[in-house]
């Protein structure tokens, strides 16, 4: 059987600065999180993923594209496929909620990003989460077991369960807003999300998928969400493009990996940091 589940933080800088500042930035955050048990990923613009990568290089600190193309190469102007993102980045992000809101992404184009990301040895990180009238209405876990079984009954029919997942639970009206879930939500979900996982086949019933939260992820709130055991890090969008930030986050999700390593309970145990 697997060990336990890493603790990470991924900054999902979104479309914000340039090329030029981005290597600093990308350096100045590795020198302020030197915690080599957090898994930490950086996610710049595509054009600042080369800059990013060169600065990065010997920090422990992995890089990741913000999306991938679903499909291999072609006539697809504008796109990024997953092989043109070998040596530039070892994670990429599938199905963000801007993307789905503002390019019309489905469930079912999302899992074939998924598959292009398997079959290219990126390790996907798929995005789901409710809308804030599906969570007002009572059917936040309904829409979400949706997105998964959407997206990943297309990785299904290519291929095994890709044991390399993780999943991102970002409710949309959190992102951005300021507004976090409460943490006990954001665990029950998670829980949801690797119950929804066992049923569509993951080994040792979805106990070993990482599962991150996001939305207005700050160094201030960050805490109640790495207390709760069924949550292994955070998904950081506006607080990843600042150093003090990315420290205090960073920091803190350490005492939880050190605390969860020290406990050495399976991973689906109740014991939290
Ligand atoms: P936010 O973004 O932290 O700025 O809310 C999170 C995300 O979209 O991943």
């Amino acid at each position: 059987m697997g060990g336990m589940r890493p603790v990470i933080i991924a900054g999902n800088w979104k479309m914000n600065g340039l090329p030029a500042e981005a290597g600093q930035l990308a350096l100045a955050i590795a020198a302020a999180t030197r915690y080599p048990e957090v898994t930490r990923i950086l996610c710049p613009p595509f054009v600042s993923l080369a800059i990013v990568d060169a600065a990065l290089a010997g920090s422990g600190v992995a890089v990741g594209a913000q999306d991938v193309h679903p499909e291999a190469a072609g006539a697809y102007t504008g796109g990024v496929s997953a092989a043109m993102l070998a040596g530039l980045a070892t994670w990429a992000i599938v199905g963000h909620s801007e993307r789905r809101r503002d390019q019309g992404e489905t469930d079912a184009l999302i899992g074939r990003k998924v598959v292009r990301c398997v079959e290219g040895g990126l390790r996907p990180i798929l995005c789901v989460g409710e809308q804030l009238a599906e969570r007002e209405g009572g059917r936040a876990e309904d829409a979400v077991r949706e997105q998964l079984r959407g997206a990943l009954s297309v990785v299904l029919a290519a291929g095994p369960f890709p044991t390399d997942l993780v999943v991102a639970y970002e409710p949309v009206w959190a992102i951005g807003t300021g507004r976090t879930a409460r943490g006990a939500d954001a665990a029950a979900m998670a829980d949801a999300i690797r119950a929804t996982a066992a049923e569509l086949g993951a080994p040792v019933g979805g106990s070993e998928l990482p599962v991150l939260y996001g939305g207005s992820v700050t160094s201030a709130s960050v805490g109640e969400f790495l207390a709760e055991p069924s949550i292994d890090g955070a998904l950081v969008g506006g607080a990843s493009l600042k150093v003090d930030e990315m420290a205090g986050i960073v920091a803190r999700a350490a005492v939880t990996a050190a605390a969860r390593h020290a406990s050495g309970t399976h991973p689906a145990s109740t014991t939290g940091a």
